[in-house]
């Protein structure tokens, strides 16, 4: 019998912008449980393998796969559909909606109503819009921001602001999270208790892949990292493996 494929793979894939080969050759996969750190210096390729991976982008050659199924080129709500969410590394919420219809919108991919026919409230879609909203109300009690379902979510300060994109993308029940520098702009409290919830994310099983330049915050919660330099595979190992890795240091002080 065929073994179960990887949740996610990458097969040469890779993406250039004008002269910048932002991506070249990368190759990897992994199973589904873990915590995936993804670092490497500015410019490396991260966030656009993230744009690759969530069809933001499609490469320029080779192929991404989600437990078997081919992904590459297709559009960003099919992905969405099929099990991969993300956050930004520059938040993005819909600033002028309440917290919780931000997670709402989250949620539409997941309903038989849709988007559109559910901000028309037609009665008959009324009932999915009150589970809708129970959902969301979970999601705002995991990630610890219960009190603040009816604010303008760009009145929430910065970090909660976070915390509501992360709670937006679990909405629509990903298999795998994307996490582009969640600790980016948090203070130390703040980014400790950004490792707890990414812990008790992966415990809900799903698969988070996180990008960070916090090395604390990775190497404390990460269960293995995958290293890129200028749009190459430069490392892949345990933290503890990464931490001790020549090279690795080597492209962080050349770039630094
Ligand atoms: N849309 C784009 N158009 C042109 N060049 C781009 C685009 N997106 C990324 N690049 C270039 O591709 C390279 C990789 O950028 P990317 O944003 O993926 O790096 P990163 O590892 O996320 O860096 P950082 O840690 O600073 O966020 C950089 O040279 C960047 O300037
Ligand atoms: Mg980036």
């Amino acid at each position: 019998m065929k073994d179960k494929p990887a949740l996610l793979k990458l097969a040469s894939v890779s993406k250039a912008f004008g002269g910048v080969q932002a991506l070249d050759d990368i190759s990897f996969e992994f199973d589904a449980g873990l915590i995936m750190g993804l670092i490497g210096p500015n410019g490396a390729g991260k966030t656009t393998l993230f744009n690759v991976i969530t069809g933001a982008y499609v490469p320029d050659s080779g192929a991404v796969s989600l437990d078997g199924i081919p992904i590459q080129g297709r559009r960003i709500q099919d992905i969405v559909h099929l099990g991969i969410s993300r956050t930004f590394q520059n938040v993005e919420l819909f600033e002028s909606m309440s917290v919780i219809e931000n997670i709402m919108v989250g949620r539409h991919v997941r309903t038989r109503s849709g988007f559109w026919s559910a901000i028309t409230r037609v009665p008959a879609i009324r009932r999915e819009e009150k589970a809708l909203r129970e959902r969301a109300q979970e999601l705002l009690d995991f990630v610890g921001l219960a009190d603040q379902a009816d604010r303008r979510s760009g009145d929430l300060p910065f970090g909660w602001q976070r915390l509501l994109e992360i709670a937006r993308a679990l909405a629509s029940d990903p298999k795998l999270l994307l996490l582009d520098e969640p600790a980016a702009g948090l203070n130390a409290v703040e980014t400790g208790r950004l490792g707890e919830l990414i812990g008790n994310i992966r415990d809900l099983g799903v698969t988070v892949m996180l990008v960070e330049h916090d090395m604390a915050l990775t190497m404390s919660v990460c269960d293995q990292i995958i290293v890129l330099d200028q749009g190459c595979m430069l490392a892949e190992g345990l933290p503890r493996e990464i931490q001790s890795n020549a090279a690795v240091m080597a492209a962080y002080l050349g770039n630094g």
